[in-house]
């Protein structure tokens, strides 16, 4: 499983953009709760200090089959400072139906107590007059007093509410219900998911993390149903035929976005093989389900055992309750403490990652817990940093997409664009805490495995129970590498961390060697990909470096210790390197979230021993990193695609998926950026040159009990070879599609696999394309429109030849076929940027029907923007420059809504062409040399 969302997307959307356009965006709509959470919460106001929360007393009646529960809590709390005033977070949606706040003046003896042996126990009460108010769009209420309260008092608010639960969504109190299939009736479930500050909308309270305090629970349930909790069950009650009253235990302090609670009809299963002294741990699911989840215990129980070890802290709770819930809808588990929600299919599921992620939580986050949201970040990035940990020594051998590399390859796209995350705030926070989390991978590299989790230990001994800031953490890493002596004085972690973690940048590395006098400079900028590199304040931008170094006379990937920190300095000296014939790698394994460029001797050196069989001295994750830094340095203009493409020769006999997987994004990225220029076919015969021994070596069918990374392998090697044109795909491709235009009534249904789609619509024939088009007019109203969708972005962001987009944009624009809607058009004309040949033709489509394109459009200013945008922006040569640039003089004044579409244009058709000029000849010249020394191979 994938250990960021991030990269999720990512993935998603490269492999959407190699078979499509780089515009699909479409990917990233989902978001995680904790992301949104995130955002919004930054802004929540902070509830003033003057009360503050001891103990909630809270009893909830849920009417699982009405939809509705009723409330009563008592909270004690005492008064920091005088005031007369108390504010409480509230969802505006739970009505309170009384309030009363008390203070309690002396415990005494009841005097009407009648028996004299034990005199009971009564209250000197001072009632305050009050009376409350919604504070307007918030969910918060304020309690005002008659009289002040008086700093040191302890009060006693006693409030009654009513609300209802959740139905369609996970959150706060929510209900679902599944069918039961012996007796076919509808059974109901109520449970709670209070992340991030959902506790609100359940009981009136003080719903930051910050406050922690003990809750004691009382539920009142059906009698057929259970009720679990946080604690264990303290008594019960049964006042009635129908209701039980269930009261548990008191919690420890906790937050409150850490409460549970489930009501159920649930099984359950426990462990079949518990020591002594092992938690009560039970699976949960509904009975016709439970047999599934047989597996769960014993990952579970080996998990627990470790993060024991690992924190130097048995597992807090007395029990430990997880629940597979039917129609579960949050993206995430419910993490609250000592009970772990989980849908039905993720906790079936191979694997042990998401499981292990959640008991995480049990320590990071409700034993110990962030202060305030901004450092929910650096625990959400501690725990998945943990979780991968874990997961590698403990799963069974699980890859969960290539921990760390898959997710660094994103956050390096990402922080090196212009502008990082664009406008959304969800794929920022996403990949800060992804490179907060490379942050942790490297402090336990380079402070040493042993003082990484003894500084964690020193951490959770101080802050369980408690809360915690994020230099909590980094403090108690500083004083552990202090102890352990494997932190240089005066270099503090929070340095580090903070240099890190506050720019949403990354640095690159350039290692220049002198060698004659066998030394090197060092230095450090700030890492920029995407042209042009016009970033302001660049020089400001500097990073904490440890300089891990591998080189060739000695060679040891082990030692991850640093030679030396680069301490915010730009620039530094390496002396003692070895002799002028060997090569020197900096950042090894990835050890630090940075590309390292060399001089283009050392990069030759490196390029030249992956060619021998030493090359597997080299551990792959590294051969993956000087081949991913190499096309990505040279795609940014600091290296020259000749020493870059040299790092490609290896692979001729390199196997390992994982040294392959940058090579798809480098055709990918590289493809389309030449796609318009003579030298893409040689490119193209060259991909073919690379990819037919791999694929053929995999074969073209999947062999038993194969691991992922080789599916995975053959997967994409597949479609790599489709697009330049492999004969065997197309055929095999046209095969498929052929049983479609047999069948009987092709409207019904689609027998063709998505990804024969896309490489019949490029290479195959007219009629196989004209056989699409029909059945997207002809698409009956009762097929998923995501199949329609996946055919007309095929149709039209594949093909090679320009009539068919042509015949496309006669029919939607010219036509106006009734078929067709406005969002299939601005679809089209964003599928047409995936390629040179799809934008050229909208181009030209566009100057020779200018005049019926922009009445069609007249009130469509949205359509008009979209093909200016799709025609104009996306040329990368002089050819297309002086294109737009004619067609700019024809019509400046007619643009109208498009007008700073068509400047921006030309702007960056500007730098591409300036790129353009500056590396097609040297890869043009570097590819005919290995189309030359490969002849005898360019007929397959
Ligand atoms: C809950 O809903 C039912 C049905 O709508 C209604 O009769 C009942 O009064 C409600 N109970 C509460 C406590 O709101
Ligand atoms: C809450 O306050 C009441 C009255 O002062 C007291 O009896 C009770 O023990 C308190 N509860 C907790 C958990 O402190
Ligand atoms: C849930 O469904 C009940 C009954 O249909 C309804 O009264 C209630 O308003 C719904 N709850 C929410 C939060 O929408
Ligand atoms: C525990 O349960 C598993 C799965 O049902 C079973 O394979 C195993 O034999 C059981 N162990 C014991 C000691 O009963
Ligand atoms: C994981 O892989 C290692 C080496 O490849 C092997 O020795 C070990 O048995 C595997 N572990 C599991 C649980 O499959
Ligand atoms: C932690 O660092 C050690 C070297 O100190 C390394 O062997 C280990 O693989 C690292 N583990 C992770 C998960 O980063």
């Amino acid at each position: 499983m994938p250990p960021s969302r991030l990269t999720d997307i990512l993935r998603t959307s490269l492999m959407l953009a190699v078979l499509l356009t780089p515009l699909s965006v479409t990917a990233r709509n989902r978001r995680s709760i904790d992301l949104i959470a995130a955002h919004t919460l930054i802004s929540d106001t902070k509830l003033p200090t003057e009360v503050t929360p001891n103990a909630y007393e809270l009893k909830l009646h849920p009417y699982p089959e009405q939809g509705n529960f009723t409330g009563e809590v008592n909270i004690n709390v005492t008064v920091q400072q005088k005031t007369k005033k108390i504010v409480l977070h509230k969802h505006p949606d739970l009505e309170v139906e009384s309030l009363s706040v008390f203070q309690i003046l002396a415990v005494v003896e009841d005097p009407k107590s009648d028996s004299p042996g034990s005199p009971k126990v009564g209250y000197n009460v001072f009632a305050f007059q009050s009376k409350w108010e919604q504070v307007k769009k918030q969910s918060m209420m304020n309690v005002m007093l008659n009289d002040h309260a008086n700093s040191g008092v302890e009060l006693r608010i006693n409030i009654k509410f009513r609300g209802y639960l959740f139905n369609e969504t996970t959150e706060g109190l929510f209900r679902s219900s599944y069918v039961d299939p012996e007796t076919k009736t509808t059974k109901w479930f109520v449970a709670t998911f209070m992340r991030p500050n959902l506790a609100r909308n359940v009981f009136p309270c003080f719903d930051e993390p910050g406050y922690k305090v003990p809750i004691q629970l009382t539920v009142v349930r059906p009698r057929h149903m259970t009720a679990v909790a946080n604690m264990p069950l303290e008594s019960s009650t049964d006042p009635n035929q129908y209701w039980v009253y269930d009261t548990f235990q008191w919690t420890p302090p906790i937050a409150t976005f850490s409460f549970a609670l489930v009501v159920s009809e649930f099984s359950y299963l426990v462990p079949n093989d518990t020591d002594d002294g092992d938690i009560k741990l039970r699976i949960w699911a509904r009975p016709d389900f439970i047999q599934t989840l047989v597996n769960v215990s014993g990952k579970v129980t080996r998990s627990v055992r470790f993060l024991e070890d690992f924190w130097g802290v048995p597992y807090p709770l007395p029990e430990l309750n997880i629940f597979a819930l039917p129609n579960y809808q949050a993206t995430r588990p419910a993490d609250s403490w000592g009970i772990l929600l989980f849908k039905e299919s993720e906790i079936s599921g191979k694997g042990s990652w998401h499981l292990t992620q959640e008991l995480v939580y049990q320590w990071l986050g409700s034993l110990a817990t962030p202060f305030w949201w901004s450092d929910a970040h650096i625990n959400n990035a501690l725990v998945r940093y943990i979780t991968a940990y874990t997961t590698l020594k403990v799963g069974d051998n699980e890859t969960f997409n290539n921990w760390p590399m898959t997710m660094l390859y994103s956050i390096y796209y990402e922080f090196s664009k212009r502008y990082p995350h664009g406008k959304s705030t969800a794929i920022k926070q996403d990949s800060t805490s992804a490179k907060t989390e490379l942050v942790f991978r490297m402090l336990n590299y380079t402070i040493g495995e042993s003082t990484f989790r003894h500084g964690m230990q020193r951490f959770m001994a101080d802050r369980q129970y408690k809360t915690f800031f994020g230099d909590d953490i980094w403090l108690s890493l500083t004083e552990q590498a202090r102890f352990d002596k494997t932190l240089p004085e005066p270099i503090t972690i929070n340095e580090i961390a903070g240099s890190w973690i506050t720019k949403d940048r990354l640095p690159v590395v350039t290692v220049t060697r002198d060698y004659d006098k066998g030394t090197a400079t060092m230095k450090q900028r700030v890492y920029l990909r995407e042209r042009p590199h016009d970033v302001p304040d660049q020089e400001k931008f500097l990073w904490w470096i440890p300089v891990v170094l591998v080189r060739e006379d000695k060679m040891n990937f082990r030692n991850s210790t640093p030679l030396v920190w680069m301490m915010k300095e730009r620039e530094i000296k390496l002396e003692d390197l070895p002799s002028a014939d060997k090569f020197v790698i900096v950042n090894p394994e990835e050890i630090s979230p940075f590309p390292v460029n060399y001089d283009t001797r050392n990069w030759n050196m490196l390029a030249s021993f992956l060619c021998t069989d030493q090359r597997t001295k080299i551990p792959v994750n590294t051969r993956a990193k000087l081949l991913h830094d190499a096309w990505n340095l040279a795609y940014a203009g600091d290296l020259s695609f000749a020493t870059a493409l040299n790092m490609t020769l290896f692979l001729r006999d390199e196997r390992e998926y994982l040294a392959w997987d940058p090579v798809f994004t480098l055709i990918d990225h590289i493809g389309k950026h030449i796609d318009s220029s003579a030298v893409h076919k040689k490119f193209q015969t060259y991909v073919r040159l690379l990819l037919t021994p791999l694929y053929e070596e995999l074969g073209s069918e999947p062999q038993d009990g194969e691991c992922e990374g080789r599916a995975h392998l053959r997967s994409s090697s597949k479609i790599f070879l489709c697009q330049t044109g492999y004969k065997p795909c197309i055929e095999e491709a046209q095969r498929a599609f052929k049983k479609w235009m047999e069948s009987g009534d092709p409207d019904e249904g689609n027998p063709v696999a998505n990804q024969y789609i896309c490489p019949v619509f490029k290479w195959g024939s007219k009629e196989e394309w004209e056989f699409g088009l029909q059945r997207i007019i002809n698409f009956p109203a009762g097929r998923k429109p995501s199949e329609r969708t996946y055919l007309l972005k095929t149709l039209a962001g594949c093909p090679n030849d320009s009539w068919k987009i042509e015949r496309l944009l006669n029919i939607t624009v010219l036509e106006q076929n009734g078929n067709f809607t406005d969002n299939d058009v601005y679809l089209i004309f964003s599928m047409l940027t995936g390629g040179a040949n799809g934008y050229t033709t909208l181009f030209n489509f566009l100057r020779s029907n200018w005049d019926v394109v922009k009445s069609r459009f007249e009130e469509k200013p949205m359509l008009w923007n979209s093909i200016v945008t799709s025609a104009t922006t996306v040329f990368k040569t002089q050819e297309g420059l002086d294109m737009v640039n004619e067609l700019y003089v024809e019509r400046q004044t007619e643009f109208g809504n498009a007008d700073f579409v068509i400047e921006k244009a030309l702007k960056n058709i500007k730098e591409e062409t300036k790129w353009s000029n500056e590396n097609l000849p040297v890869i043009e010249k570097w590819l005919d040399g290995y189309l030359s020394s490969n002849s005898e191979r360019i007929g397959a």
